[in-house]
């Protein structure tokens, strides 16, 4: 079975609702596993586990915040030393821009080398239903991709 991995992190609870509706998203597809977790929690060997990888993370003073930053560090050299190759895409959270943390979450992914599956999805201002419905599909197209082995 594929298996889906969301590592997420969340200061406000913000961006942990974005996870949680790309969670509930990628679970309408079947035949595909799919874990959360927080980011301070995840390390190489769940990137390992998984055949996709969903980062779901707030932009913090124009750069990724920190924690997911932690997590990039700490996996950096064990995923280039395993050979890893984890396709992925990211779901943002943003005040009002977010393009720092894109530019700078490609950036070091282009180095483990990770392919990206999807266009990065930035959404700006507090969680609503569109917040949701977007990061819930974003999810189900993750999975479904996998599911269908086109990542
Ligand atoms: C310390 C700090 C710095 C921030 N810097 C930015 C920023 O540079 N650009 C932006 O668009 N939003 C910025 N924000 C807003 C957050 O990205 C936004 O509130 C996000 O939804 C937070 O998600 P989280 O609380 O779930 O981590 C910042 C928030 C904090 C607390």
């Amino acid at each position: 079975m594929k298996s889906l991995l969301i590592v997420y992190h969340s200061q406000s609870g913000t961006s942990a609702q974005l996870a949680h509706a790309a969670w509930r998203g990628a679970r309408r597809e079947v035949g595909i596993e799919v874990t959360a977790m927080r980011a301070w929690d995840a390390g190489t060997v769940d990137l390992k586990r998984a055949n996709g990888v969903l980062l779901v993370m707030a932009e913090n003073s124009g750069a990724l915040c920190g924690t997911m930053k932690d997590f990039l560090d700490r996996t950096f050299y064990p995923a280039i030393a395993q050979g890893l190759i984890v396709p992925y895409a990211l779901l943002i959270s943003a005040g009002n821009d977010g393009r720092g943390a894109r530019k700078q979450a490609e950036r070091i992914l282009s180095g483990y080398p990770f392919p990206a599956a999807t266009e990065p999805l930035i959404v700006r201002g507090q969680f609503c239903v569109a917040h949701g419905l977007a990061s819930g599909e974003l999810g189900q197209a993750f999975a479904a991709g996998l599911s269908m082995g086109i990542f």
